[in-house]
């Protein structure tokens, strides 16, 4: 799919507004912060890895624009803008990687031209990586499968939420490359619907096959239609494995289990979060009520009605058959093997 969900442009930045798709194809020209955090928070901009993306640059438009006499000023007022995009959502820790990234990066410049520079250049450097790692997430996962097998996802961890290409989606790109087969099923993922509104529209658009079933038949899919795995994208992985992803992942790895089906998260180290020691510290976001009471802002419930949002839920280590990464698939004791896996990020990162 040549079509790029994020684009930098001169002196500003265009998206593929998600919350458009699957009726139109809409592109929308964003040229401040705020509008940035405002695409975040009300998901325009969505996934782990494409929210980081376009999180850092957020912070490019800032620098571009601010006029500042020093460099501590520029630094410190820099700082503050981290934090206020730090306010957009809270689970997927790309955001937070990608911002901190910049931060870093912006502090090592000698002047304010160079700070804005350097802003600039670590952004697209973030967006860039991200193509290759999630390529090369694709190109482990895809090692994992049989020609002609089908996988079950859900949510979108497609080339839209990423520079390109997906996490849990990547394998199907590779697929196609190969000349081999993928099928799909995918659930359709409520409130929200980024399973038909979005991974049905991208898999359609690559040319897969993709059938779209509703949340609550995935046991029987699972039951019925020999899906060889179950494979989904991250927002937050703990230091232990338990991996937070898009509601109703964890039972999908319950049932996977239940019906003796692998399970696998499709991941990048950026969405590692090693200073999270377990599932139980990462924080879920809550959403608005009317995601849940309303579709396409029809009232589908009694006003008034009393809802729970969450936007995520955990599933524990022990129901992952691996995680997938741009350094392989990781298997067996997740604790040690990605603390060992984040000091490789810590590496890469300083080298930058
Ligand atoms: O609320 P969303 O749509 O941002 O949730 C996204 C997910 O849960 C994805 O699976 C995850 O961010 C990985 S995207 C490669």
């Amino acid at each position: 799919m040549s079509l790029s969900p994020i684009e930098w442009k001169d002196d500003h930045v265009v998206i593929l507004d998600q919350q458009k798709l699957p009726h139109e194809t809409l592109f929308e020209k964003l040229t401040t912060i705020e509008q940035v955090w405002d695409a975040i928070t009300y998901l325009k901009v969505r996934g782990a890895p494409a929210i980081g993306i376009v999180a850092a640059y957020g912070l490019v438009l800032w620098a571009r624009a601010k006029q500042s006499n020093t460099l501590e000023l520029f630094l410190d007022e820099f700082h503050k803008q981290r934090d206020y995009l730090a306010s957009s959502r809270p689970t997927a820790v790309n955001l937070f990687w990608a911002i901190d990234r910049m931060v870093r990066k912006v502090n090592t410049a000698k002047s304010v031209v160079e700070a804005k520079t350097f802003a600039l250049q670590e952004a697209l450097d973030i967006q860039a990586e991200d193509e290759e790692t999630c390529r090369k997430i694709g190109e482990f996962g895809y090692e994992l499968f049989e020609d002609g097998d089908t996988l079950l996802t859900i949510c979108n961890a497609g080339g839209i939420a990423t520079a390109r290409y997906g996490t849990a989606l990547a394998p199907f790109y590779i697929a196609n490359e190969k000349g081999t087969t993928l099928n799909a099923f995918a659930c359709e993922t409520r409130p929200v619907l980024q399973g038909s509104r979005l991974t049905a529209w991208e898999l359609q658009q690559i040319g897969t096959d993709v059938t779209l079933i509703t949340d609550n038949m995935a046991a029987h899919v699972l039951k019925t239609k020999h899906i060889a795995a179950v494979i989904v994208g991250a927002d937050r992985i703990a230091a232990n494995g338990d991996s937070a992803n898009k509601i109703g992942t964890y039972g999908l790895a319950l049932l996977a289990k239940a019906h003796d089906v692998p399970f696998y998260v499709a991941a990048p180290y950026s969405t590692i979060d090693t200073d999270t020691k377990s599932g139980d510290d990462i924080p879920i976001e809550e959403r608005a009520a009317e995601e849940i009471t309303h579709l396409s802002g029809k009232a589908i419930a009694p006003e008034g009605t009393k809802v729970f949002n969450p936007a995520f839920d955990v599933t524990p280590h022990e129901f992952i058959t691996g995680i997938i990464t741009e350094h392989g698939v990781i298997k067996g004791n997740y604790l040690e093997q990605l603390t060992h896996g984040a000091k490789l990020k810590e590496k890469v990162t300083a080298e930058v």
